[in-house]
């Protein structure tokens, strides 16, 4: 089954994917798609009981170094080459020896001990925004309270913040006429950051994820510079431009959703089901990111070529009727909710812990302070982000007064 142009990337995809997902599964359980402004080809997975498999199928690779050179290059051309080498690129045994290296500061008992910071970082965004009256609730809150949070965790000073937005957006969203160009500028600006921080931290060791991680480096084989570099890229990525996303989108479907809104207000027990609900209502990451075929590989009845991108439909798999009973009702007390919206296997989120912890302090203190939120401008005004990989909304105009 193959398409090209398809309308996924349409305006009206944009602004509700689902439809376009539902088709895609009544026609298949794998589609050859071709990205249009990076002129990619992938092959993507549809259903929710093949993406699971898809995720723990150690046939495939995250290692685009594996790939042929011209394979590699090809795949790679919107990658800067210093940030690539990170777990989420990798395979075993490198991936098991990153993801060790870091996982014990992501435990739910580690993250729980962040909630105090959490909820005071949180009150003072959310009392600063009910003061202004009408915000951008994602410049207001849902960007800050995450990139806060994932900066203090790394040790990054406060006021380095700043350019980061710019410089994700500009890797995350490439632009539209397919020049690579802005991508590796952001991507220089990114590693040439990183590079100066590691110089100041090797010089003055704090207490902080970065110290710790210059301190294993220094031990000797377990950590090399580039993969160091990849790694704080990584979490500082993955730690906010998918969060800010879930805090957005899961607001909107309380405010669009004025009863569920009320349920949740009314028994805050709720909270855990809901915010699970908003991950899989809403999948802030729509798709996973690229695995590849080495060799001739069968998927779904389909014998894929070797060297080609793969890729499960988060989104898709999270409103698969299959799986979930009436999937386009959003219910805050759904259960069970097997949702994909944290990927599966051994690249399952590093950060699930604290994008859960963060969206239910968040949603305690809006129901406690700002039970009057309420959307500034007429839902179909709102612009969707014209990415594939992540889904978010451009901005989210609320009113408290
Ligand atoms: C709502 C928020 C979040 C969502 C929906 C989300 C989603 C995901 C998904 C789907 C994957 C797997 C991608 C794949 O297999 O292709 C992933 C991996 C990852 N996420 Fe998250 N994420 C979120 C927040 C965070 C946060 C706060 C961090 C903070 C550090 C984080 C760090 C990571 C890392 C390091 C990986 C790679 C893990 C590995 O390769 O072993 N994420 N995330």
């Amino acid at each position: 089954m193959t398409g090209n142009a398809h309308e996924l990337w349409t305006p009206a995809h944009r602004a509700d994917p689902r439809p376009a997902y539902a088709r895609l599964r009544q026609e298949a359980r794998i589609v050859r798609l071709v990205e249009p402004t990076q002129q990619m080809p992938f092959w993507l997975v549809t259903h929710y009981r093949d993406v699971m498999p898809l995720l723990r199928d150690d046939r495939l690779s995250k290692d685009a170094y594996k790939l042929s050179e011209q394979a590699r290059s090809f795949f790679l051309r919107f990658t800067h080459d210093g940030l690539a080498r990170h777990m989420l690129f990798a395979d075993a045994p490198d991936h098991t020896r990153l993801r060790s290296l870091v996982s014990q500061a992501f435990t739910p008992r580690r993250v729980e001990s962040l909630r105090s910071r959490i909820t005071t970082v949180a009150t003072g965004l959310l009392e600063a925004a009910i003061a202004r009256g009408r915000v951008d609730f994602l410049e207001a809150f849902a960007f800050p309270l995450p990139i806060i949070v994932i900066t203090e965790l790394l040790g990054l000073p406060p006021e380095d913040r700043e350019p980061f937005r710019a410089w994700t957006q500009a890797l995350l969203i490439p632009p539209p006429d397919g020049n690579p160009e802005p991508v590796m500028a952001a991507g220089h600006q990114f590693l040439r950051y990183f590079t100066a921080l590691l110089e100041r931290r090797r010089a003055e060791p704090g207490d902080d994820l970065v110290s710790a991680m210059l301190a294993v480096e220094a031990e000797g084989d377990r950590l090399r510079p580039e993969e160091l570099i990849g790694m704080l890229f990584l979490l500082l990525v993955a730690g906010h431009e998918t969060t800010v996303n879930l805090l957005g989108s899961g607001l909107l479907a309380l405010l669009q959703h004025p009863e569920q809104h009320e349920r949740l207000r009314a028994d805050r027990g709720l909270m855990g089901p809901a915010v699970e609900e908003m991950l899989r209502y809403c999948s802030p990451v729509e798709t996973s990111t690229a695995r590849f075929t080495l060799a001739p590989t069968e998927i779904c009845g389909q014998v894929i070529p070797a060297e080609e991108m793969v890729i499960a439909g988060l989104m898709s798999a999270n409103h698969d009727p299959e799986v979930f009973a009436e999937p386009e009702r959003f219910d805050v007390g759904r259960t069970p909710n097997k949702h994909m919206a944290f990927g599966m296997g051994i690249h399952y989120c590093l950060g699930a812990p604290l994008a859960r912890l963060e969206a239910a302090v968040a949603f305690n203190l809006l129901m406690d302070r700002a039970p009057q939120v309420r959307l500034a401008v007429a839902p179909e005004r709102l612009e969707w982000r014209k990415s594939s990989l992540i889904r978010g909304l451009e901005q989210l105009p609320v009113r408290f007064d």
